[in-house]
């Protein structure tokens, strides 16, 4: 494929197709008397990126017709103020999905296991409880964490036929990387997992058919590794030396290798959100 505009993988217009989907959904679950779903959000502290991811996670909300239900506290809030808030969510009826932003302050006695745990699985918009990575894991239904299955609905765009092929996630987050893996594999792809041990990233990469980088380390996948035709999904986003947002894939000399790539920002980002607008929703019904 020679470098064109035309093997980007648009997560922008993808996501907006699926919001506005979502958003006649709620529309019909409102004309029938059903009531409006609702979305909880907790934000712990005062990580400038975390406000922001949260501030779009919200926007969505209003977008698609969902109810919003916004808490808001300190970095050195506690444990229990975190706990405390997620019971109450937890019993709260207008509320079908509660999201605690991740990362949790850091050096201020969090446990953020516990407080993944302590919210209702089946008010889990996340997929982070261990219940349902329990499920993911067997393959049972359950919510799926947003990014991955953003990610699965990605490839799925670019018309790859998952089958058999060869998938290397980098990466091995709770959040991302361990379950796209087993996404992958549910799919039947030969499944390798990299990580910041492995030894040769750019033979492991070589072989893979679809590449998903999910590090956060920037532009750490070179484009010369990617094998010719490769889906190439770039969950990083990271500044460089100047400031400028980038992913954790070399966008400029990857592209003209790859079938398919996302670009950095508006290729996972958007996804993540409307992955998660679409759990709290199926947890309703
Ligand atoms: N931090 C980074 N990504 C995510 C996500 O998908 N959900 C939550 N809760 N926190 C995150």
């Amino acid at each position: 494929m020679t470098s064109t505009a035309s093997n980007l993988l648009d997560g922008k217009a993808l996501a907006a197709s699926i919001r506005a989907e979502l958003a006649q959904r709620i529309a019909s679950l409102a004309a029938a008397g059903r009531p409006q779903p609702g979305l909880a959000t907790v934000l712990v502290g005062d990580d400038p990126a975390s406000h922001v991811y949260v501030r779009n996670k919200r926007r969505a909300c209003d977008e698609v017709g969902m109810a919003n239900f916004h808490v808001e506290l300190p970095a050195d809030a506690g444990q229990a103020a975190v706990l405390a808030e997620v019971q109450r969510l937890n019993q709260d009826p207008r509320v079908h999905g509660i999201l605690v932003q991740l990362p949790l302050p850091k050096n201020a006695g969090y446990d953020e296991n516990e407080v993944l745990a302590a919210i209702d699985p089946a008010k889990d918009a996340d997929g982070f409880h261990p219940l349902n990575q329990g499920a993911l894991m067997q393959g049972r239904p359950a919510p799926v964490p947003c990014t991955p299955k953003g990610v699965m609905r990605l490839i799925d765009h670019s018309g790859m036929k998952l089958k058999g092929c060869n998938a290397v996630v980098v990466g091995r987050s709770n959040i991302v990387g361990k379950p796209l893996a087993l996404l992958l594999l549910a799919r039947h792809c030969t499944v390798t997992l990299c990580h910041s041990r492995t030894t040769d990233l750019a033979a492991e990469i070589g072989r893979g058919d679809v590449v998903v980088a999910a590090v956060g380390v920037a532009q750490l996948v070179k484009g010369a590794w990617i094998k010719p035709g490769a889906v190439v999904i770039d969950v990083g986003i990271n500044r460089n030396q100047a400031g400028k947002l980038v992913g954790d894939v070399e966008f400029e000399a990857a592209q003209p290798r790859a079938g398919w790539i996302t670009p950095v920002p508006g290729g996972v980002g958007p996804m993540t959100i409307a992955m998660l607008l679409e759990n709290t929703l199926e947890n309703l019904s």
